[in-house]
């Protein structure tokens, strides 16, 4: 069987970054850029949009990139390809953190299809969930989805353990509150209602007042008492469930790990979208290096700790814009 011809592979790639944008970024800043050249699609960070307050090593940006790396590599997979990725090509040019070609063509399997269908259905939670529960074997399963990419997924199984990661989101969140600087870096990004800007977090995706979970876990304050954001709870005034809390974690903690954890983030979210499962974030204590520190310590065994978030059943959760193809690839052909 002969190979796609060069417009076909110019065509499969170019898809592919329109898939990477659909990946979740924090703040949804979506830092990435593309430049699709003599058959080879390069992913590469925008450092114009690192958040330099809350983001100064470029951590969370990498794990950003690499959920969309993980969205490149599952489009080419479901189209029957099997691209080669190289990751972090090129020490000399450190914001290019992959080059993707594409290599076999074996035919799509049901798994990479299922991953790629739920691209564009998956979206970030803000809230409590029903009281639907999230089956033990799709834990299972999406902690052996995480260990495929490098990265380890596991549910935060002690009650005890739990409310300290949902005390240590509260410490975080009040001190950022407090600081100028995080505030108005959350405020560049938080979008009041009717904004069309197809960047940053939309009034339709963050509730107008803090919603209340059971332990509770405060989120980022994105509406900043305007009166902008959602008003819809579950359960009206009573506290919603929290769902099962989670962390991503690798066991060092370099760039490399970063765009790992992303990847492996990524994967997990597509698994448990299919299953009807969305995930909340709360990473505001990753911000804060002791914060990080203290976790990693007291209760992650010295494992890095990339992702914190809550799995649970929602009502509904509403899509966020992205930027046009055309303002993230760069095409040389
Ligand atoms: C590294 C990272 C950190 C994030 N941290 C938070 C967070 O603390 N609070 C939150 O509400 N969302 C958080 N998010 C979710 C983003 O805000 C979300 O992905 C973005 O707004 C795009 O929306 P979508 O995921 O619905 O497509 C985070 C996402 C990533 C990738």
């Amino acid at each position: 069987m002969s190979g796609p011809t060069d417009d076909e592979t110019t065509e499969m790639l170019r898809a592919a970054a329109g898939a990477a944008a659909w990946a979740p970024s924090v703040h949804n800043t979506q830092p990435w850029s593309f430049v699709l050249s003599g058959g080879e699609l390069g992913l590469r960070a925008d450092a114009d949009r690192l958040l330099r307050v809350g983001d100064t090593s470029g951590r969370q940006m990498l794990i950003s990139c690499g959920a969309a790396l993980f969205n490149v590599h599952v489009a080419l997979l479901a189209k029957g390809q099997r691209p080669q990725l190289r990751v972090l090509p090129d020490p000399d040019r450190p914001n290019l953190l992959a080059t993707v070609r594409l290599g076999e063509s074996d035919g799509a399997d049901e798994h990479s299809r299922m991953l790629y269908d739920q691209i564009e259905l998956r979206h970030t939670h803000r809230g409590g969930f029903t009281d639907d529960p999230v089956p033990a074997e799709l834990l299972r399963v999406l902690t052996l989805e995480a260990e495929a990419e490098g990265a380890l997924f596991t549910p935060v199984a002690s009650p005890s353990a739990v409310r300290v990661i949902a005390a240590l989101t509260t410490a975080a969140q009040e001190v950022q509150e407090q600081d100028l600087a995080f505030s108005l870096e959350l405020l560049r990004w938080s979008r009041p209602p009717g904004d069309t800007r197809r960047e940053g977090v939309p009034a339709h995706a963050y509730p107008a007042a803090p919603s209340r979970t059971e332990p509770q876990f405060d989120q980022r304050d994105y509406a900043h008492g305007r009166g902008w954001g959602f008003e819809r709870q579950v359960g009206g005034q009573a506290p919603g469930h929290a769902g099962v809390v989670a962390v991503i974690t690798t066991a060092e903690d370099r760039r490399k790990d970063w765009l790992t954890t992303g990847q492996a983030l990524q994967r997990v979210l597509l698994r448990a979208c299919a299953h009807g499962v969305s995930a909340a974030f709360h990473t505001q204590a990753l911000e804060m290096h002791h914060l990080r520190e203290f976790l990693r310590e007291e209760l992650l065994s010295g494992e890095h700790p990339q992702m914190i978030m809550r799995l649970g059943v929602p009502e509904e959760t509403l899509g966020t814009p992205r930027r046009p193809l055309d303002d993230m690839l760069e095409e040389d052909l």
